[in-house]
C-alpha cells in the first residue's frame, strides 16, 4: 500500500495525541523547570505595549451620501464598471458609520488599548477645501468620545486614499501641488478640532500603495497610468503633502500631540542573517524606499534615484525638502510581506531575490508569508534613521474564512500567520528596538479596495447581508496575546 503525504501526517498526528507517546507529566514539568529563566520569559512584550486594531474610512464606514459627505475618488472608481471584483463599492460596507458603538464593544471585548481609524476628508470638506461641514466632524467627535469612554486611545489617520473627487476633477488630485496645500489645511483643521482628545495623528497611509497603484499602474483610484515625469512629480507632491501637514498640525494642535505617518515601506530582509547580507538589506532599504520613506527621513532624494529617473526626476526646491523631512514624533510602518535581498558585487551593493513559485502566500496572491519582516522593518527604521518611537500601523492577512457549522471561522492559517509574525516582533522588542505598539489589520472584514469583498482580513467575520459580526478563532487568539502581553 502506498502512503500519501496526508496519510502520513494523519498517523504522526494520532501518535502525538496518544498517551503512550507522551512522557509522564512530571517529566515535562522537570524539563520546563530546567529551561533557562530567559526562555521561560520568552514571548513577553514590553510593559505598556499598545495592542490595537485598525480600519479605514472608505473600507468600513458606508453612509456615503449622508450628512454632507462629498464624493471621493474611490466612490467614482468603484462605481466604474470593471474596476472592482463583482463591481463592489463602499456604499454600505460594514456600516460602521451607524454601528460604531457596537464596533467599539468588539474592540473592548478583545481588550485592545488603541484603535487606528481614518478620517474621510470629504466628510469635513466636501470638495476638499472651503467651508467645513459640522455634521461630518460630529461623526468623528462621537467616535472619539465613545472610544475614550471605553478606555481605548484613538489614533487618527488623516488620509487613507479617499481623496475628495472635486480635487481630482479640478486639479488632477496629487498631480497638483495645490492638493498638498489643501491637505495641510485640512490636517491643521482636524488637529485643532480633535487634539484635545486625540493625541496621535498619522498624516498619510501608504504612499507606496495609493500613488503607485492609483497614478502609475491604474488599478486603484483614480485609475491613472501617468508617464514617468508626471508620475514622479505626483510622488513628490504626496510626500510634500505629508510634510506640510506635519507643520500644520504642529501649528494648530494642543501641546503634546504626537505626529507620524503610516508607510508600507519595502521591508528588505537579508536572505541569510550574515553581516554582508544584512549590509545589503540596509542599502536596499534606503534605495528601494528613496521616493517616500528615505526622503522623509533624510531630507533628500538618493543620488541613485535621481540618476535613474534622469530627465523624469521630480522638480523640487530646497524648501520642499525641508518641509518633507519635518521632524516626526514617531514612525508607523505597515508590514505584510518581506522582500529578500542578498549582497552582490554591483555598484549599488545588493540584489533582490524574487520569491520562487512555491513560496507560501495567503489568499491574496501578493501576501507572501515572511514573518521575519516584522523584525527587520522596525530594526531598519531604528538603525538606519534613528527612529525612537515605532508603531506597526498595520499587519494581518487575508484567508478564505468560511464559517463552520457552529458559525465560527476557524482561521488557523491566520493564527499561524500572526503567531509567527508576532514572534519576530517580540524579538525586535527584546533586542531593545523601540516598538511601542501594534495595530492588527483589521478589526473586521471590510471593503478590500479593488478586491471588493472577496478577501477578508478581519478578526471578526462580517455577514454583509445582516451586518452581523462574529469573532473568528483569530480574535480569541489575539485576545489571549493581549491579556498575557505575550505570545499565546
Ligand atoms: C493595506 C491598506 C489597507 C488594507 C490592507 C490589507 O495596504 O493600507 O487599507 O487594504 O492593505
Amino acid at each position: 500500500m502506498k502512503f500519501s503525504r496526508r496519510d502520513f501526517a494523519k498517523i504522526v498526528g494520532t501518535a502525538a495525541l496518544g498517551a503512550t507517546a507522551l512522557p509522564a507529566s512530571g517529566a515535562i514539568e522537570n524539563e520546563i523547570e530546567q529551561l533557562p529563566a530567559q526562555q521561560n520569559n520568552a514571548g513577553k512584550f514590553p510593559k505598556n505595549f499598545l495592542w490595537g486594531s485598525a480600519t479605514a474610512s472608505y473600507q468600513v464606514e458606508g453612509a456615503v451620501n449622508e450628512d454632507g459627505r462629498g464624493a471621493t475618488v474611490w466612490d467614482t472608481f468603484s462605481h466604474t464598471p470593471g474596476k472592482t471584483v463583482d463591481g463592489a463599492t463602499g456604499d454600505v460596507s460594514t456600516d460602521h458609520y451607524h454601528r460604531y458603538k457596537e464596533d467599539v464593544q468588539l474592540m473592548k471585548a478583545l481588550g485592545v488599548k488603541t484603535y487606528r481609524f481614518s478620517i474621510a476628508w470629504s466628510r469635513i470638506f466636501a470638495e476638499g477645501t472651503g467651508q467645513p461641514n459640522a455634521k461630518g466632524l460630529d461623526f468623528y467627535n462621537r467616535l472619539v468620545d465613545e472610544l475614550l469612554k471605553n478606555d481605548i486611545q484613538p489614533f487618527a489617520t488623516l488620509y487613507h486614499w479617499d481623496l475628495p473627487q472635486a480635487l481630482q476633477d479640478k486639479q488632477g488630485g496629487w498631480e497638483s501641488r495645490d492638493t498638498a496645500l489643501a491637505f495641510a489645511d485640512y490636517s491643521g483643521y482636524m488637529a485643532e478640532k480633535l487634539s484635545d482628545r486625540v493625541k496621535h495623528f498619522f498624516t498619510i497611509n501608504e504612499f507606496g500603495a495609493f500613488v503607485e497603484l492609483g497614478y502609475r499602474i491604474g488599478i486603484h483610484a483614480p485609475g491613472l497610468k501617468l508617464p514617468p515625469a508626471r508620475f514622479n512629480q505626483t510622488r513628490h507632491h504626496a510626500v510634500l503633502g505629508h510634510g506640510l501637514a506635519v507643520q500644520a498640525i504642529r501649528a494648530k494642535a494642543k501641546a503634546g500631540t504626537r505626529i507620524g505617518l503610516a508607510e508600507n515601506m519595502t521591508i528588505c530582509v537579508p536572505v541569510i542573517e550574515t553581516p554582508e547580507h544584512t549590509e545589503a538589506a540596509v542599502k536596499a532599504t534606503r534605495e528601494l524606499n528613496a521616493q517616500y520613506m528615505t526622503v522623509i527621513q533624510e531630507g533628500k532624494y538618493t543620488d541613485l534615484y535621481l540618476a535613474t529617473t534622469k530627465a523624469d526626476a521630480p522638480k523640487f526646491t530646497a524648501e520642499d525638502l525641508k518641509a518633507i523631512s519635518s521632524p516626526l514624533d514617531f514612525v508607523g510602518i505597515n508590514i505584510y510581506t518581506p522582500l529578500y535581498v542578498r549582497a552582490d558585487g554591483s555598484e549599488r551593493g545588493f540584489a533582490v531575490v524574487p520569491h520562487p513559485k512555491s513560496f507560501p502566500h495567503m489568499i491574496s496572491p501578493w501576501l507572501f508569508v515572511g514573518p521575519e519582516a516584522l523584525y527587520w522593518g522596525p530594526r531598519h527604521v531604528n538603525k538606519i534613521w534613528g527612529a525612537k518611537e515605532i508603531y506597526i500601523t498595520e499587519n494581518g492577512c487575508s484567508s478564505s474564512d468560511i464559517p463552520a457549522a457552529d458559525g465560527i471561522v476557524y482561521d488557523t492559517d491566520r493564527v499561524m500567520y500572526l503567531r509567527n509574525y508576532l514572534m519576530h516582533l517580540q524579538r525586535a522588542t527584546a533586542e531593545g528596538i523601540p516598538v511601542k505598539g501594534y495595530f492588527l489589520w483589521s478589526l473586521m472584514d471590510n471593503f478590500e479596495w479593488a478586491d471588493g469583498y472577496t478577501n477578508r482580513f478581519g478578526l471578526h467575520y462580517v455577514d454583509y447581508k445582516t451586518q452581523k459580526r462574529t469573532p473568528k478563532l483569530s480574535a480569541q487568539f489575539y485576545k489571549e496575546v493581549i491579556a498575557r502581553n505575550a505570545l499565546a
